[in-house]
């Protein structure tokens, strides 16, 4: 039986999804159907197909009561919308579905385990919620709430785990046939830690260990946990809450994290040898990955930051983008991202121009737009090292957004302080990366309202939100000091 909440939540997008015009949303980048969106929820494989729920508050564009929406797609491309999947409906849930996974049973049906938030009082009379795990069985499209939720509350936890904060269930079925969760949580010392949990029906869960934890290094508590092996190593994500920067590497505030390591001596559990940011960009939080059938693994993110969520356009009718799903590999100790090779089905015209030589500002003829892929390669020219580098994006009379390379200190930064947000927040981020005798790639991904860079085939990422008009479609570089630069530009398209 569905319940009324999850009714008249269906109804809702039904009627005002078809509101908004596809020109007033991103073409390719997954927005929700209608008001506020964050995490990215069951990013998993069920049928055959992907499936991608994330959370959801349909009825404005700020962050409410948190439902489940639910998509699916064939190439992670190209998206169809699935009514919403949950609805905080239940006593212990009626202050939200919070963040969780998805995993397809053996008999062919679709669990998803995901946190149920109660409100709660301390004996002061503050709000305090309690997070407990639930789980829901369903065929794709409609899912009932398990009879024994919760299947995971406080006395599962380790000694001196806290209740209130334990979150973000990311499931997946081992090759052993079993059941696993790695889940956030917060320590005795107030800071997170990560919990593997192991289960061989889904539903009924023990305590494997704790993974890794914070020990008050990284953030304060570590939501949105995800745990996978990728070229010999294994990979912890996390995203920490309230982190303060360590050089270039973090910045302040909510941040996404990733440990790379390898299996502790007794081969089970973690032992962390790298820790790096995942993006370093201004936007870009909760990331979640599944495995695809030809054994890549694929991570896609809520391009957002908690930090910045106040800064909406106007009156917009839906708020929350995710990014472009990237294929994940590890070199050399460090996290490599990519957009994954199925956006390249939807090049359209290339256009390519080699060796050209830049110092003051140009244009290139055939490039400009707001819905593309484009490579540029720099290299210096005649011996001398240039100080810097600068492409424009979204850029018309009023507005432009940055990206710059500066050889001598190595540092890539993104800057949208012209980009048309009217809101005195955060507008640039630095990050260093490789050095290969000045020459540098730079793959730009832009739709409508967002950039993607990624830095010399995936060494760094950096994604950022940018809500500039779209008649701003002027690409422009620039250098100080002799560059020669190649580019080559598609443009993508799409139905609609
Ligand atoms: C992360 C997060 C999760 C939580 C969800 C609530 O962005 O805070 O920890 O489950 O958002 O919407």
């Amino acid at each position: 039986m569905m319940s009324e909440a999850l009714q008249k939540a269906r109804e809702f997008e039904a009627q005002y999804s078809p509101h908004i015009p596809a020109a007033e949303r991103p073409a390719f980048h997954v927005t929700p159907a209608i008001g506020w969106m964050n995490d990215p929820n069951g990013f998993s494989i069920y049928k055959g197909e992907y499936h991608l729920f994330h959370q959801y508050h349909p009825y404005s564009n700020e962050w409410g009561p948190m439902h489940w929406a639910h998509l699916k797609s064939r190439d992670l491309i190209t998206w169809e919308r699935l009514p919403a999947a949950l609805a905080p409906d239940r006593d212990y849930d009626a202050a939200g579905c919070f963040s969780g996974g998805a995993v397809e049973l053996p008999d062919g049906r679709q669990l998803l385990l995901y946190t149920g938030v109660q409100r709660g009082h301390t004996p002061e009379g503050y709000i305090q919620d309690i997070q407990t795990q639930c789980a829901a069985i369903g065929d794709g499209v409609d899912y009932e709430k398990c009879l024994d939720n919760p299947v995971l509350e406080a006395n599962d936890l380790p000694e001196g785990g806290s209740a209130i904060d334990f979150r973000d269930p990311k499931i997946w079925r081992g090759d052993d046939g079993v059941y696993y969760a790695v889940i956030g949580n917060r320590t005795e010392d107030g800071s997170g830690s990560i919990l593997l949990y192991r289960s061989t029906d889904g539903l009924k869960w023990e305590l494997e260990r704790m993974l890794d934890r914070c020990n008050n290094q990284y953030g304060k508590m570590w939501e949105c946990p995800d745990f996978f092996p990728l070229n010999g190593k294994l990979v912890l994500i996390t995203s920490p809450q309230d982190m303060t920067p360590v050089g270039l590497e973090f910045h302040a505030g909510n941040g996404a994290m990733c440990l790379i390591g390898d299996y502790d001596p007794a081969g089970k559990g973690f032992s962390r040898q790298f820790v790096q940011a995942i993006d370093y960009g201004l936007d870009f939080y909760a990331p979640q990955t599944l495995l695809t059938e030809d054994g890549r693994r694929v991570m896609i993110a809520w391009m957002q930051n908690w930090a910045t969520v106040g800064a909406k356009p106007y009156h917009c009718r839906w708020f929350g983008q995710m990014t472009l799903p990237r294929e994940l590999a590890v070199k050399d100790g460090r996290l490599y991202q990519n957009p994954v090779r199925e956006l390249e089905a939807y090049r359209g015209q290339c256009i390519i121009h080699r060796n050209i030589p830049v110092s003051a500002e140009v244009n290139l003829p055939g490039v400009q737009g707001r819905i593309l892929d484009m490579t540029v390669t720099v290299r210096p020219m005649g011996g001398e090292m240039y100080r810097w580098f600068r492409i424009r994006v979204a850029k018309d009379g009023e507005h432009e957004t940055i990206i710059r390379y500066r050889p001598s200190d190595g540092t890539v930064k993104i800057d949208r302080t012209r980009s048309g947000l009217p809101h005195d927040i955060v507008h640039t981020r630095s990050f260093l990366v490789g050095y290969h005798e000045g020459e540098i790639k730079l793959r730009i991904i832009l739709d409508r309202f967002s950039i993607e860079v990624f830095v010399n085939d995936g060494e760094q990422a950096a994604s950022s939100v940018i809500y500039t008009r779209q008649e701003a479609d002027v690409i422009s570089f620039e250098a100080g000091g002799p560059v020669l630069i190649d580019v080559e530009k598609y443009d993508l398209i799409f139905a609609g």
